[in-house]
């Protein structure tokens, strides 16, 4: 099979960890008979520094013509305070996602065995791992809210000063096609889905519950639902993560429990994404972000990226059992005590702590043994 990839390493660790990540795609060309194309592009920070603009004509020109967009990190103090449209968040991560429509981003949160001991909750309530699937809307709500009104200068009466609007929009379509999505997910799975609202105090979420609930009955009446509000949500996944199959919910609260999905699997450096459009084109991130503060001193995990590739393989490519191989190679350098600083414990030897290309190296190497 032959592949064009747009890569958009970004910033901060972005571009160390990336080349980890595609390191393993090579791997996985050369012992599978594929040929991956990788056209690189600037996106975020770096790309403001060199054209002036967080995503460039040219990047968006490379995505439009590749089969699929492998994307780092981007971000960083250096950019935080330049006007919003220019940010790297607000001027290339939401664009890319509203530009190709990617509303459904797939987050799985899952304990690698040999990690139970890196997890934040006692082992007990993670008997027999963690293996939950967040399916998180991507290109509605808050963060795409219409007339979004930054701040008005208010002169009437007592009121006086500065306030910002934000608003949260769902319509019906939007809700429908991405309970659809987690359906088709958690049929793969135990059919136990829940769903996420704050149902009791927002009217975006009353029709979220409603348009869920409708949705389920009429075509999916095999799934077990369940509702949570996001606040209970929290609490339930730091104490008793294990109730969860399938998670679907809005924009922003897929946004905060993703993080806290990944803290209690052990470190935000584990976990993928799969952002994808109704075509099935998608961007594969990692969930973390650019972590300015320890780039460029090979300290970054890059397995969460080397996972990102394992989805595109899958979701976009279609190659589950290059996908898998993937994973398995993870799982067994896991198992042979390999680890990166973040998932290291105190009992972990030395010689066993790896720098961000020697665990790509070793992810690489033990593909190609097995
Ligand atoms: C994520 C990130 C982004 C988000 C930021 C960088 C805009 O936190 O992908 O979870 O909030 O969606
Ligand atoms: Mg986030």
């Amino acid at each position: 099979m032959k592949k064009c990839i747009a890569v958009l390493a970004g910033d901060g660790i972005g571009p160390e960890i990336m080349k980890e990540g595609l390191k393993v795609l090579d791997t996985i060309a050369k012992s599978f008979g594929h040929t991956f194309e990788y056209k690189e592009a600037l996106v975020g920070g770096c790309a403001y520094d060199k054209h002036g603009h967080p995503l460039p004509d040219e990047t968006k020109a490379i995505c439009n013509n590749a089969d699929a967009i492998y994307f780092g990190a981007v971000g960083g103090p250096k950019w935080e305070n330049l006007p919003a449209e220019l940010t790297p968040e607000r001027g290339a991560l939401l664009p890319l996602r509203a530009i190709y429509g990617l509303f459904a981003n797939l987050r799985p949160a899952v304990i690698f065995g040999p990690l139970a001991d890196a997890a934040s909750l006692k082992s007990e309530r993670l008997k027999g791992g963690l293996d939950i699937l967040i399916v998180r809307e991507l290109t509605g709500g808050v963060y795409f809210g219409k007339n979004k009104v930054k701040s008005i200068a208010l002169n009437e009466g007592s009121v006086q000063g500065e306030y910002a609007v934000d608003y949260m929009i769902y319509s019906v379509p939007e809700i429908q096609r991405i309970t659809k999505v987690a359906c088709e997910a958690s049929m793969k799975r135990s059919k136990k889905l829940t769903s996420i609202d704050k149902a009791n105090v927002l009217e975006s979420s009353k029709l979220w519950r409603k348009v869920v609930v409708d949705y389920v009955q009429k075509n999916y009446p095999q799934i077990q639902l369940n509702h949570m509000y996001v606040d209970n949500a929290a609490m339930q996944l730091a104490t008793n993560p294990k109730q969860f199959d399938v998670i679907v919910t809005e924009n922003m609260f897929g946004d905060i429990l993703s993080d806290l999905a990944s803290a209690i699997t052990g470190s935000i450096g584990m976990l993928p994404s799969a952002s994808l459009s109704e075509t099935g084109f998608g961007l594969f991130e990692p969930i973390h972000g650019s972590a300015p503060d320890i780039a460029g001193q090979g300290k970054a995990n890059p397995l969460a990226q080397i996972l990102s590739g394992a989805m595109m393989l899958k979701y976009a490519f279609g190659l589950g059992k290059e996908s898998d191989a993937v994973e398995k190679a993870i799982m067994a350098v896991l198992e042979d005590g390999y680890r990166t600083g973040d998932i290291a414990s105190a009992a972990t030897p030395k010689d066993k702590i790896l720098s961000t290309s020697g665990m790509g190296s070793k992810v690489a190497e033990y593909l190609t043994k097995t």
